[in-house]
């Protein structure tokens, strides 16, 4: 008999421990240090006569959105034992999730994928795009001539609490998509056994300065020649050219690649020979409009404008209708109508537009939108436009 409840606190450690064997994961964490990072009542779990076999967790969390921030579901520990997937289990717990989500007035949910496959049935959509990068040394050097105006100063493990989330918040500021890094996870990079080992393949913080302010950093690592940039935080155009430079000069080096890059990275328009730079780009962050009224009501527009929009949504039926946007580059009202519908959306599609991902255009090429009345699609583009592209260089 399959039961589904939130997990009880004598359960939580099973429930960790399952987690981690449908990940296939040993448990590398006491889960008596995860404990406090879980909210019981939002712990779900699937029992089969008790016994739990799948999981999932979310927890209110703030993301950075057009205009401003919202509270946002963050979706987590999704997981199915071996002994009991594609019997629907996790489109049972998706669902009760959503739902939940939902009535705790959450405008929105969030997950990093571990497939891209498994979240579009459930209306989650890109929400935001990473790019991973490797390029040669000796190919990376800049068009324009260059000198460093500032300095460099490794940071000390416990410092890293103290003076990187105020560099990451103003390196951040205007960015749709991005999630402040919470303090226990500040903790435990301080803590990481790589940053403690040092050495090669040890894990490295270099600060860039300009007089006593800090404006940006670079968490790095250098194995086997080459440099992993893992994260890199500029605030200014001098820190983004200081901190690259830092990064491709390192002795002992002939290659680098850098992690999670905005697709609007300024990196990629400095080089002199910008071909060598080889981009993949993936999705990020997953997004769910959970209450698609909402969350339009209190994003900020590029433009004002007036649109109906028909949403298709089979998992929230409360979102499966039209909706009348008056978007203003101020407030903004959203609400349900019958009037005729301008466009017709997926919810996943709507979500990928919704921090400015990819424009309505571009998804109605996919054949994800449907224009119903000329000159829809233009007008809903300049209302969602944005001046930097949705980035999300941490999770939660
Ligand atoms: C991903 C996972 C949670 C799916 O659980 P599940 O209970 O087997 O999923 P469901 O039975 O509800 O599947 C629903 C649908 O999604 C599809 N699906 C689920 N996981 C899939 C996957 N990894 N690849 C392709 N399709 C998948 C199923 O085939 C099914 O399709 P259908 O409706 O057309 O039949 C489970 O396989 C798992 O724990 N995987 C390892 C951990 C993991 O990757 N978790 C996700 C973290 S983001």
């Amino acid at each position: 008999m399959l039961e589904l409840r939130q997990v009880t606190a004598a359960e939580f450690e099973e429930w960790v421990r399952v987690e981690a064997r449908a990940y296939g994961n040993r448990l590398n964490a006491d889960p008596e240090m995860l404990r406090p990072h879980f909210d019981l009542d939002r712990s779900i779990a699937v029992l089969d006569d008790g016994q739990i076999v799948g999981g999932a967790h979310s927890h209110r969390q703030r993301v950075s959105i057009p205009g401003g921030e919202s509270d946002i579901a963050g979706v987590a520990n999704i997981a199915v034992q071996p002994t009991h997937r594609r019997q629907g289990i996790m489109t049972w717990m998706m669902n009760h999730q959503l739902k939940d989500v939902y009535e705790r007035g959450e405008p929105l949910a969030g997950l990093f994928a571990s497939e891209s496959v498994i979240y579009g049935r459930f209306g989650y959509g890109v929400g935001s795009l990473r790019e991973e990068w490797a390029i040669e040394r000796a190919y990376s050097g800049y068009a324009r001539r260059y000198e460093c105006p500032g300095r460099f100063a490794f940071i000390n493990p416990e410092d890293i609490g103290r003076v990187l989330p105020e560099v990451f918040l103003r390196s951040t500021a205007g960015r749709p998509g991005v999630f402040q890094k919470a303090p226990h996870l500040w903790e435990r990079e301080a803590a990481a056994p790589e940053h403690r080992q040092g050495g090669r393949g040890g894990t490295f913080y270099v600060g860039y300065y300009e007089g006593d302010r800090m404006e940006g950093y670079a968490r790095y690592r250098t194995n086997e020649g080459t440099v992993t940039v893992q994260e890199l935080m500029a605030v200014s155009q001098e820190a983004v050219a200081a901190l690259w430079r830092f990064c491709f000069d390192t002795d002992l080096v002939n290659r680098a690649e850098a992690e999670r890059r905005p697709v609007d990275d300024p990196l990629p328009w400095m080089l002199a020979d910008p071909r060598r730079l080889r981009r993949s780009t993936r999705d990020g962050l997953w997004l769910r409009l959970v209450d698609v009224a909402a969350a339009l009501t209190q994003r900020q527009y590029a433009e004002e404008g007036r649109l109906v929009i028909e949403v298709k949504d089979d998992v929230c039926p409360w979102n499966a209708t039209r909706f009348e946007l008056q978007a203003s580059t101020e407030e903004s009202v959203c609400r349900s109508t019958e009037a005729a519908p301008d466009l017709a959306v997926t919810v996943a599609a709507l979500a990928s537009t919704y921090l400015g991902t990819v424009t309505f255009t571009t998804l109605a090429h996919a054949g994800l939108v449907e224009e119903k009345k000329a000159g829809a699609l233009d007008r809903a583009n300049r209302m969602f436009a944005v001046q930097q592209r949705p980035w999300t260089p941490c999770g939660f």
